[in-house]
């Protein structure tokens, strides 16, 4: 069986643990990890455009003393019009040691992962996105040492950020409230009520949801791949700003994978502000994933 990191409810607490802890020990030593994936390789694929997710991998391996090789999906046919794509993945398995795929199909991805061929990271789908949200858990687990006591508040969108989220919220049961706009929920009410427990709560007033929120989080309205770009009217009084930042607790902080949207889901003054920790969060995407690594390609 191979080991792949496709979903956060794949896993339980401990492995979660696991992975984190060994990203935790990366970054206080990464001298100590420098040559962990001698003589490995990762291979990419990018369906989609990535910034931090293509560097924080590329960079990582190659600080644990692992090679990196980026393949277009065009150029490799991974579309499945050349050769099938689980055929691609029996010829890239002959050369490299695991891959790292960003798609807008997720069943395609799961699809490959369950084939057993080569450990594969899902590095973003349309439906989720697990390295972000275990990264990010890192993140508040530096800024405050019991998480279980504070409240997590999402204002946004319903997407692939939040699933992951709603995943990780029902293995460590912190508190969860999730703002979404009254058509959105609704919409997307049935997958919602999976992750139905009692420190989860829904609300469609980012006022009430951010009350005492010791940690506001969001994400872009529109993701990369979605048509509907309608759906934008329903966001009025989504953006996160002073007011909202005020409304939560003293020691707030504010979350945000990036890209963001000034001026849309966050102003620039909150994204600026001394309770931003986006780039915190960007640079433990490298340890998370380098932890991710190891722990794909441990025999
Ligand atoms: N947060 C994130 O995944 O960023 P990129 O899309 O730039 O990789
Ligand atoms: N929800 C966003 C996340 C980008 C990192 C998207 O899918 O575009």
């Amino acid at each position: 069986m191979t080991k792949n990191f496709i979903d956060i409810n794949n896993f339980n607490k401990k492995q979660l643990n696991d992975i984190i802890l060994i990203a935790k020990k990366i970054k206080k030593n990464p001298l100590k990890y420098s040559s962990v994936c001698q003589n490995k390789t990762l291979g990419m694929i990018f369906e989609k455009q990535s910034l931090r997710t293509r560097l924080s991998f590329n960079v990582g391996m190659q600080k644990l003393g692992g090679r990196v090789i980026e393949l277009k999906g065009v150029d490799i046919g991974f579309d499945g019009t050349r050769e099938k794509p689980e055929d691609i993945l029996k010829v890239l398995a002959q050369y490299i040691d695991c891959l790292m795929i960003r798609n807008d199909d997720h069943q395609k991805l799961s699809v490959l992962a369950n084939q057993n061929i080569i450990p594969i990271i899902n590095g973003l789908t349309d439906y989720s996105h697990p390295c972000q949200i275990l990264g990010d858990f890192l993140t508040i687990q530096e800024k405050f040492k019991e998480y279980s006591r504070i409240k997590i508040t999402w204002i946004g969108d319903f997407n692939n950020v939040l699933i992951s989220l709603l995943q990780l919220q029902n293995i460590y049961l912190f508190k969860l409230n999730v703002v979404l706009p009254k058509k959105i929920l609704e919409k997307n009410r049935k997958e919602i009520s999976k992750y139905k427990n009692k420190k989860l709560t829904l609300f469609k007033d980012p006022f009430l949801g951010s009350l005492g929120s010791n940690c506001i989080m969001t994400d872009v309205w529109i993701s990369m791949g979605q048509k509907n770009k309608k759906k934008i009217q329903y966001f009025k009084g989504f953006t996160v700003n002073k007011d909202i930042m005020k409304n939560a607790a003293k020691n707030v902080i504010f979350m945000h994978c990036l890209p963001a949207k000034r001026g849309l889901e966050v102003t620039s003054d909150v994204l600026e502000s001394d309770k931003s920790v986006v780039l915190q969060q960007a640079l433990n995407r490298m340890f998370i994933q380098q932890a991710i690594l190891i722990y794909v390609l441990k025999k």
